[in-house]
């Protein structure tokens, strides 16, 4: 690993992947690909550490011709694949462009690194890797009782996002089996942590709580989610890269299964004491039961132990802790979040998502 794809680099987890190469790893050149959707932002790549080695190209994986020339003029030798469209909200209102960012641009991308890895050999394809990012939502939902999802497990998407990215990862493996790509892939539990967009839960309600907006709850909020902190999701990536088998899937989960009920309470909790003076204390007092997501996944959790023993790979973050390093990163962030909200998809996404449920404003 010289020379390091990272698509989707301006999101969420991709900006957090990109730091944590820079900052661990001495050796590699880094070139971020991102089209800049409304979920990602170049505030994203500020204050990079030894950002030198750190090129950022503006571009959309739909475009082969573009991703051919980065292959060959960075000669690079490994993709880690972040890019994608990402909220199942937005995969409900307008699931198009899931199918065309996920399954087409994923499509796109491993053609421009068939030709480049294979066909023309730009770099030993031994050298190589094509990292898949994925998500548990491909295996679809569990009861309150089920054992965790593990990685020979079916398929079974359940929402236009978790289908999009169900294909993508059926193209992973085809390229791999079929023309000798090497590739890994991992499938990885809710995210959370510095950067991510406030559409998704937890940032959405960090930021409502600050402002005294209301704390929009789901249907009963007692679907479960397996809470993983996004430093630790990054390190799992750079130990299957560098230890993990190729052609092998690794499950990435925090250890975390809570409610979206406890997660918001322990939210409030964190907020009450971190923001003390706030008159909005106790913020528990803000939260409310909205109308359920339409086919709502009711529990989803990670069986880790393949990575755990294959690679020594364990989150380090209680959902508490990750929680508190959340919280304080955006109450110490205005900057970021005052440059989000001036998005005008922002408000757009905010009233449609939730004017219609009559809450979370
Ligand atoms: P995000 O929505 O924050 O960021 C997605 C990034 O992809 C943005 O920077 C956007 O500009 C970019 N992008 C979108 N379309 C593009 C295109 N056509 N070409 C180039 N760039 C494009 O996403 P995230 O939450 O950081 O998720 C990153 C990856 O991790 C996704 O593949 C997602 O499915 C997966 N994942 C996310 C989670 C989670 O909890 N967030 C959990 C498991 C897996
Ligand atoms: O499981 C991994 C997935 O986690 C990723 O693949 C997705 O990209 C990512 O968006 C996330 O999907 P979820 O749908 O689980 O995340 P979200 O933050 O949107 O919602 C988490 C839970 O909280 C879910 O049960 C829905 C609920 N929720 C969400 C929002 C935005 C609410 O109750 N209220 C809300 O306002």
């Amino acid at each position: 690993m010289q020379n390091v794809m990272v698509t989707g680099g301006a999101g969420f987890i991709g900006s957090n992947f990109v730091r944590h190469l820079l900052a661990t790893q001495l050796e590699l050149q880094v070139v971020t690909v991102d089209a800049l959707t409304y979920a990602g932002c170049m505030e994203n790549l500020e204050n990079l550490p030894d950002p030198e080695r750190h090129t950022f190209i503006r571009g959309s994986i739909l475009n082969q011709p573009l991703l051919e020339r980065i292959f060959r003029e960075h000669q690079i030798d490994t993709v880690v694949h972040f890019a994608a469209e990402t909220h199942v909200d937005r995969s409900i209102f307008e699931p198009r462009v899931f199918l065309d960012t996920n399954i087409i641009g994923t499509y796109t991308l491993l053609e421009a690194a068939r030709k480049a890895w294979i066909d023309e050999a730009w770099v030993p394809v031994e050298n190589c890797r094509f990292h898949q990012i994925s998500t548990d939502e491909v295996f679809g939902t569990l009861e309150p009782s089920d054992p965790p999802f593990f990685e020979a497990q079916a398929y079974a998407p359940r929402s236009p996002y978790a289908a999009s990215k169900a294909s993508a990862d059926h193209f992973v493996r085809a390229f791999g089996h079929t023309f000798g790509l090497p590739f890994s892939l991992s499938n990885s539990s809710n995210n959370y942590g510095p950067r991510q967009y406030p559409e998704k839960l937890i940032p959405l309600v960090i930021l409502n709580a600050i402002e005294g907006k209301t704390l929009p709850i789901y249907g009963d909020g007692l679907q479960i989610r397996d809470w993983l902190y996004v430093e630790d999701h990054c390190r799992a990536i750079v130990d299957i890269l560098q230890r993990g088998t190729v052609g092998s899937t690794y499950n990435i989960g925090g250890r975390n299964q809570s409610t979206n009920l406890d997660v918001v309470h322990q939210i409030c909790t964190v907020l009450d004491t971190l923001h003390s003076g706030s008159s909005f204390v106790p913020h528990s007092d803000l939260i409310e039961f909205v109308p359920d997501r339409r086919g709502h996944d009711r529990r989803y959790a990670m069986d880790t132990s393949m990575i755990e023993i294959e690679l020594g790979w364990k989150p380090i973050e209680t959902l508490e802790t990750g929680l508190r390093k959340t919280i304080h990163w955006f109450l110490s962030h205005a900057d970021w979040i005052a440059a989000i909200k001036m998005k005008p998809d922002y408000r757009e996404w905010m009233t449609k998502n939730y004017l219609q449920r009559g809450g979370g404003e």
